[in-house]
Order: C-alpha cells, then sequence, then structure tokens
C-alpha cells in the first residue's frame, strides 16, 4: 500500500484536498485524512495530485522518408514522458508501401513494448485493399478502435483519397471506431510546394506557405462533411488555425461526433520562427501561423470546441533537418514536446489565465481517455482507477534546453523559456517511475492498454474559461 498525503487532486469536475490510497496497481480510495498502517507515505503538502497524463499523438522512430526515422524510440520517448508527467502514450501504425494494415499493426506493438510507460497504438489507413476491412475488423478485436488517416502526404503514399477515406469512414460507422484525420488539402500543398520550389523559394522560410491556412480549413471541413454522410466519429489532430476551430465549434454545435486537439508549438508560437536562422528547426505540419491564431485556439480550448493537447512529438536531429536547406519539401516534419507539455500547458494555460486548473486535467488526461476509450482505467483520480499519478509542484520554476531534455534530440523549440510547475512523482499503475525528477521505471515497464471504441457525441461546448 501507498499513502499520498497531504495533496490537492485535482480532478476535471474540480479540485479537494484529499488523500490518495494505492492498493497494488489501482487506486483504493481518494479521500480527507485516510489512514493505512504500515502504508509507505508519500508527502504532496504544497503539491497538486493529477491524473497521469495521456498523449494520444506521438511518433517514436516514424520512418520519415530517405531513410530519416524521427530520434525519439519507445524508450527514449517514453522516459521524457514520464518525466513530464505523461504516464499513457498513443503512437501509430503505419503500412510500409504493399504493406498490410494487420502487419504494420503486428510489427509497431513489437515496438512498442519496449516502452517504459503504457501505450496503444493508432492504425493508420494509407490505402484501401482487399485485406483493410478485415484488418479494421482485427484491429477492433484487439482494443484499438481509432484509425488514423492522412489528407496530405499522397506522393510520400501515405495520404489517403476521399473514395478510400469514405470507405474507412462506412467501416468505422459500422463498428463504432473513430476516424483521427490529419487535415491538410495535399493536392493544394503539392501545387503551391512545386510553384515555390519552381520559383526558387527553395528555404525553409517557405515552407508556411506551401500550407497555408486554407489548405487546413478545406481539409477540414470536407472532413467533417464526410464523416457526417457516413455517420462516423471524427477526431481532427493538431487545429492549427482560427478557421479549423470555428468550423469544429460550428460543428459541435449541430450535435456531431467531432472532436479535435490542439499542439503547445501551435499555440505558444508564431510564423515569425520561419524568419529565423535555425528556420529547419521549425519545420512541421500544419506549420507555424500568424499571432493572430494561437489566441483563437486558446479560446477553443478554453470553451469546449477543443477536447486535447496532444504533441505531436516527432523530433529529428539537426543534421537531418539540415541536409535539404536547399528544399524546404524535403526537410523532415515535426518537433518534440512529450517531456514538456504540462509544463507548457501550465504555465502558459493555468498560470496565465488562460483555463483553470480542472480544464487543464481534462484536456492533457481526462477528455483524451474518454475519447480514446482508456477511461475508467485511465485520466482520472477515482477508486478503481489505473494508479497513475503525478505529484506535481505547481510554483517549481525551471529552463527548457536541450541539452538537458530527456528527449532524445538536440534542440527543442521552446530553447531557454521559462516555465512553472514539475512532475516531482509520477507513479504508473502503484508503482514509482520518477522520483524527485529523475527517471526509476525500467525498459518494458509500459503495457499495452486495450481500448474501447469513442463516445457518440461530443460534449456541448462550455462558457469560456469553465
Ligand atoms: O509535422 C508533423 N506533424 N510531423 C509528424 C508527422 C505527421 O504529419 O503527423
Ligand atoms: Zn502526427
Amino acid at each position: 500500500m501507498l499513502l499520498i498525503r497531504g495533496g490537492t487532486v485535482v480532478k476535471a469536475e474540480g479540485s479537494l484536498r484529499a488523500d490518495v490510497l494505492v492498493d497494488g496497481e489501482r487506486i483504493a480510495a481518494v479521500g480527507p485524512r485516510l489512514t493505512a498502517p504500515g502504508a509507505r507515505t508519500l508527502d504532496a503538502t504544497n503539491r497538486l495530485v493529477l491524473p497521469g497524463a495521456i498523449d494520444p499523438h506521438v511518433h517514436m522512430a516514424l520512418p520519415a522518408g530517405e531513410g530519416l526515422v524521427s530520434s525519439d524510440d519507445f524508450v527514449s520517448g517514453s522516459r521524457a514522458a514520464l518525466a513530464g508527467g505523461t504516464t499513457t502514450l498513443i503512437d501509430f501504425a503505419t503500412p510500409a508501401p504493399g504493406e498490410s494494415l494487420r502487419s504494420a499493426v503486428e510489427a509497431r506493438m513489437a515496438a512498442a513494448a519496449r516502452s517504459l510507460c503504457d501505450w496503444s497504438l493508432h492504425p493508420s489507413v494509407t490505402s484501401w485493399r482487399d485485406d483493410t476491412a478485415g484488418d479494421v475488423a482485427w484491429c477492433m478485436e484487439r482494443g484499438l478502435p481509432s484509425f488514423k488517416v492522412y489528407l496530405a502526404y499522397q506522393e510520400r503514399g501515405l495520404g489517403l483519397r476521399d473514395r478510400d477515406l469514405l470507405r474507412l469512414m462506412s467501416a468505422a460507422a459500422a463498428s463504432g471506431a473513430l476516424v483521427l484525420a490529419h487535415c491538410e488539402n495535399g493536392d493544394a500543398v503539392s501545387f503551391l510546394t512545386q510553384r515555390l520550389l519552381a520559383q526558387g523559394k527553395r528555404s525553409a522560410r517557405f515552407h508556411p506557405l506551401s500550407r497555408p491556412p486554407e489548405v487546413e480549413a478545406e481539409a477540414v471541413e470536407r472532413a467533417l462533411i464526410l464523416a457526417e454522410d457516413r455517420g462516423c466519429s471524427l477526431y481532427v489532430v493538431h487545429v492549427s488555425t482560427a478557421e479549423a476551430a470555428e468550423t469544429i465549434r460550428r460543428a459541435r454545435l449541430s450535435g456531431r461526433a467531432a472532436f479535435a486537439e490542439a499542439c503547445p508549438h501551435h499555440l505558444l508560437l508564431d510564423d515569425s520562427c520561419y524568419e529565423r536562422e535555425d528556420a529547419a528547426d521549425f519545420v512541421m505540419s500544419p506549420p507555424l501561423r500568424s499571432p493572430s491564431h494561437p489566441p483563437e485556439l486558446w479560446r477553443a480550448l478554453a470553451d469546449g470546441t477543443l477536447d486535447a493537447v496532444s504533441t505531436d512529438h516527432c523530433p529529428f536531429m539537426r543534421k537531418d533537418r539540415r541536409r535539404s536547406l536547399d528544399d524546404f519539401s524535403r526537410i523532415p516534419n515535426g518537433v518534440a514536446g512529450v517531456e514538456h507539455r504540462l509544463a507548457l500547458l501550465w504555465t502558459f494555460g493555468v498560470l496565465a489565465g488562460r483555463i483553470p486548473e480542472s480544464r487543464f486535467v481534462q484536456l492533457v488526461a481526462t477528455g483524451p481517455a474518454r475519447i480514446f476509450g482508456l477511461a475508467p482505467a485511465k485520466g482520472a483520480i477515482e477508486a478503481g482507477a489505473d494508479a497513475d499519478l503525478v505529484i506535481w509542484d505547481p510554483g517549481r520554476e525551471w529552463e527548457i534546453r536541450a541539452a538537458t531534455q530527456k528527449q532524445r534530440c538536440d534542440s527543442t523549440v521552446y530553447e531557454g523559456l521559462r516555465v512553472k510547475g514539475r512532475a516531482e512523482t509520477v507513479l504508473l499503475r502503484g508503482r514509482v517511475v520518477v522520483e524527485g525528477g529523475e527517471i526509476r521505471g525500467r525498459e518494458e515497464s509500459g503495457r499495452f492498454v486495450a481500448r474501447r471504441g469513442p463516445p457518440r457525441a461530443a460534449p456541448a461546448a462550455r462558457p469560456e474559461g469553465r
């Protein structure tokens, strides 16, 4: 038995002064002045107790073409996740050209088994073959009820044409699965990219011009229309623009099962980063936007239009980013974030007065648990749930630096940023895996978590800030 004593437990419904009693892998009780003779005690005085956070969008060891692979694997990336207070990751299983979905899932499950934190996968449907419908059913039976599609990257064999998207959405509607969509119009991106390159506009500073806001807005609108037509639930990943957020707001107000997330980089940075000498380090898709967009994303997080903050964690080493400086379209896309998500959202969300602490917990834990079928085991501090817990020091001030991060990457887009809030102690199913900010967990201490299908409707938007 283990007793976390004297802290403030933060739930999506509000906070309370309470102790948390852990028995084995589960939470046994939550309440004031609990006693447990002989139990190990962790003092949480002046600390918050948070549910272990869930990052539903990460890419560990992602093959990115031309022999490049994202630089965190499941071991290093899950260590970084735990250090930041995240205890469950959902990565992706993406078939190589010609590979079946089932084969991709089996291979990825073997790789993910090395994770230190708990994990699941979203199978990515990149084409519709004779065996895809059967493989979708096979995934559902194994507790993988969410499928990723890319509306961009057709030239890399990842992007799905609308005809095949409709096939997947029909199968998802019939089986109660969720479709996650990377919403950018791939043909528009390809057209704009070729034109920029032909005009000699080849450096990283032109990357955002190849994927302007309307490219995202069109794809979000289309994905919502097609999902409604097929009657399937949709989750829009990495919403980056005011226009896309507004489209999702309207869809939800009309009662559609539409869910969506934002990422810290789109909330905190803007396209002035592409003017910097190290612009290549900021290449991600969708790109960073002009300064008018982040305030609208914060508003959408506060009013319930957006359900989650994920990271789209996908780091690359500088040498890999910089080998294509004369062709922005060959710079590998993605940035690191899994380690810093909670501290960033705490500092610039809660402490800046943009969201209350209950909403913080909803966005990083309780919301993703519900949408991705991890609840009630994950995402909330309740008796019977997995004892995935974070003792959070809300006032601890520190600086994000590539030199000291646990993410395996030699840069961070947040270099030098001062943040507050740190995961002091982290428990994964009752075991202390981070102590005093240092990792105690071992490789393979994470477990695959079988998931259920998504809720049938999105919750209504809420008044600002509540
Ligand atoms: O730039 C990004 N988002 N990289 C990760 C791969 C993807 O597109 O999701
Ligand atoms: Zn992604």
